[in-house]
C-alpha cells in the first residue's frame, strides 16, 4: 500500500542502502547550508551491524534513517544522523523514526542521558514530545570526541569563540532520573489539583445545576467528552494517513 512504511532496527540486509543514506544526508546538509559531521560508509555499516540504527523503507525504497551514538563512557546517548527523504517528509516519518531510536536507546542504555544538538524546529518538536528539555551546553557530555564532530559545521567559530558555552544549535536533554522523579511527584500534585478542581466545581456549578431544568447527567457528559477525545485521536491519525509496522 502506498503510505505503508517499514520502520525498524536496521540489519545486514539493509547494508545495500548505506551509500544512499550518506548521499541523502550530504544533500540535505548542502540544502540547509550547514556543515556535516563526517560519516564514512564504514561508520554507518558498523552502526547497522551493532543494531544501533533505525531504517525506514517504503517497499524497497529508502525513506529515512537515524542511528545511536554513545559518549562519555556510555553516560550520554545521542540519536544522530536523522534523515527523511524529501518525498516522504511531512508525514510524521521523522517522529516515528526518532521514537523507535529513543525506545531502542532507552532499552540498551536505561541509565544514560539522551541528548541532541539541533537548529531544526522539527527535531525540537519531536524531542520535546519525547520528554527532552532545552539545556545549556554545560549539561551535555564533555566528551571531546563528540565536540570534535562540530568542527565540520559552518558555525564552529561561534562555538570556539564562546568557549563551547553557546552556538546556533539548541542543546536538548532527556534525563531518565529527572523524568522518574517528575513521574513520582506528579500523581501527588495531580491529586491536589483534582481535589481543588472538584471543590471549585461544587462551589461555582451548584447554583447553575439548580437553575438548569434539564441537566445532562454526569455519565452522559462524560461519555460525550470521551467520544470527543476519541474522535480527536482518530482524526490525528487520519491526518497522518500512515500505517507504521515492523516485521
Ligand atoms: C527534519 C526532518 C527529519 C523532518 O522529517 P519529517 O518526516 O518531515 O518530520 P515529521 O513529519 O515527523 O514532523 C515532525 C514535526 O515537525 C514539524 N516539522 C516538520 N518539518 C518541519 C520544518 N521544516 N519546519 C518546522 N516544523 C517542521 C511537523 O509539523 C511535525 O510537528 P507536529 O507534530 O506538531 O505536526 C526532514 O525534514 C529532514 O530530513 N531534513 C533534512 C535533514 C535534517 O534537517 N535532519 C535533522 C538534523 S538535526
Amino acid at each position: 500500500m502506498k503510505d505503508e512504511f517499514y520502520i525498524d532496527i536496521a540489519k545486514e540486509s539493509h547494508l545495500k542502502y548505506v551509500d544512499e543514506i550518506l548521499e541523502t544526508i550530504a544533500d540535505a546538509a548542502r540544502v540547509r547550508g550547514t556543515g556535516i559531521a563526517k560519516r564514512s560508509p564504514g561508520y554507518i555499516i558498523q552502526k547497522i551491524n551493532e543494531g544501533k540504527a533505525i531504517i525506514a523503507l517504503q517497499g524497497d525504497t529508502f525513506a529515512g534513517f537515524c542511528y545511536i551514538e554513545t559518549w562519555g563512557h556510555d553516560k550520554f546517548v545521542a540519536n544522530s544522523g536523522l534523515i527523511v527523504v524529501e518525498a516522504f517528509r511531512g508525514k510524521g516519518l521523522a517522529k516515528a523514526i526518532k521514537t523507535k531510536a529513543f525506545d531502542l536507546s532507552r532499552k540498551r542504555y536505561p541509565d544514560s542521558k539522551l541528548f541532541g544538538l539541533t537548529t531544526g524546529l522539527a527535531v525540537m518538536k519531536i524531542n520535546s514530545e519525547l520528554g527532552y528539555v532545552p539545556v545549556t551546553f554545560s549539561e551535555l557530555t564533555d566528551d571531546e570526541m563528540f565536540w570534535k564532530g562540530c568542527q565540520s559545521c559552518v558555525n564552529y567559530d561561534i562555538l570556539t569563540r564562546t568557549n563551547r558555552k553557546h552556538c546556533l544549535c539548541t542543546g536538548m536533554l532527556y534525563d531518565p532520573q529527572r523524568v522518574k522523579k517528575k513521574d513520582e511527584e506528579e500523581p501527588k500534585s495531580l491529586s491536589v489539583y483534582k481535589r481543588w478542581l472538584r471543590f471549585k466545581q461544587s462551589v461555582f456549578l451548584n447554583g447553575d445545576k439548580k437553575k438548569n431544568s434539564n441537566p445532562k447527567n454526569e455519565t452522559d457528559s462524560k461519555k460525550e467528552a470521551d467520544q470527543k477525545s476519541e474522535n480527536g485521536k482518530s482524526s490525528y491519525f487520519k491526518k497522518l494517513n500512515l500505517k507504521f509496522f515492523s516485521f
